[in-house]
């Protein structure tokens, strides 16, 4: 396993890859990997000849009152796991090489970038889709992986994709979970003992609301849903803030504002906890 530190050198072998017709399958992350990261990789090394994994905490998608000086780091373990996970390569630029001084240059995907997490960190999406096709033009991957976890996230992309003819294949990989339910995040390292305990909650509540549709039918009423899931949230202590909980068809984002009428094909539920000052989302797709 090589690591590539600079654009220019990361490029280059993309380059020469591509001609020698080898599949690059590429993982972005911010590091801090975890088994959910490795799922990714995994899914990767199944189709790829060549793996890339690449590791920068992209400051342009952390707003001002956020942890980007926090974000746990700890690259001689994610080198480690990397090199166990057969990963190939490592890109790891740092925020010279991604964003050089008079850097001006942004990619805004509309509308749905202001609904549910957009709406709440209102410039976030630009930050993660200005480094993501920054690092696709880089790792030039015949496909990426991304985390269902990150739904919204996977849908902008996408977007982004299709409107701007990005020549790469997104393929969704699922939330890797705890035993316990809580969904796999490198944030989840700054939860107390007692907000831990509290965090399996999101995934109960919208394991209780598909439940709920597949067993009652689809004339279930959102808003009592909606109620209900808030109910078995805030039942415990630690979980201090819903941010916001949502019914949008899974492939378009568009709100689904009642069950009754709606023909979408899959529906996602997502939600964002604050448990004091860490804030952890959650999804669940509901296919009919
Ligand atoms: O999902 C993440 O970890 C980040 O948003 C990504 C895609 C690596 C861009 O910085």
């Amino acid at each position: 396993m090589k690591i590539l530190r600079t654009i220019g050198e990361a490029q280059k072998l993309t380059t020469s890859l591509r001609k020698k017709n080898k599949t690059i399958g590429f993982v972005p992350t911010m590091g801090y990997l975890h088994e959910g990261h490795l799922s990714l990789v995994k899914a990767a090394r199944k189709k790829a000849d060549v793996v890339i994994v690449s590791i920068y905490v992209n400051p342009l998608q952390f707003g001002p009152k956020e942890d980007l000086s926090k974000y746990p780091r700890d690259f001689k373990r994610d080198e480690l796991l990397c090199r166990k996970a057969e990963v190939d390569y490592i890109f790891y630029p740092d925020d010279k090489q991604m964003y050089p001084d008079k850097f001006s240059t942004y990619v805004t995907v509309e509308n749905i970038t202001s609904i549910l997490e957009g709406r709440i960190r209102p410039e976030h999406f630009k930050g993660v889709t200005t480094i993501v096709l920054k690092l696709f033009n880089i790792v030039q991957p015949h496909f990426s992986v991304f985390g269902q976890k990150d739904a919204q996230q996977v849908a902008v992309i996408k977007k982004m994709n299709a409107d701007l003819n990005v020549n790469t294949k997104i393929i969704v990989s699922p939330t890797v979970r705890e035993a316990d339910g809580l969904a796999m995040s490198s944030r989840n390292v700054y939860l107390t003992k007692e907000q831990r305990a509290d965090a399996p909650y999101l995934q109960k509540s919208l394991q209780y609301a598909k439940r709920k549709i597949l067993l009652e039918g689809y004339n279930k009423d959102i808003e009592f849903l909606e109620g209900q899931m808030s109910k078995l949230i805030k039942s415990r202590k630690t979980a201090t803030k819903i941010d916001y909980i949502s019914f949008n068809d899974y492939y378009t984002l568009e709100e689904i504002k009642s069950l009754k009428n709606s023909n979408n094909s899959a529906i996602l539920i997502s939600l964002a906890v604050r448990f004091g000052k860490v804030r952890l989302i959650d999804n669940i797709v509901i296919k009919r």
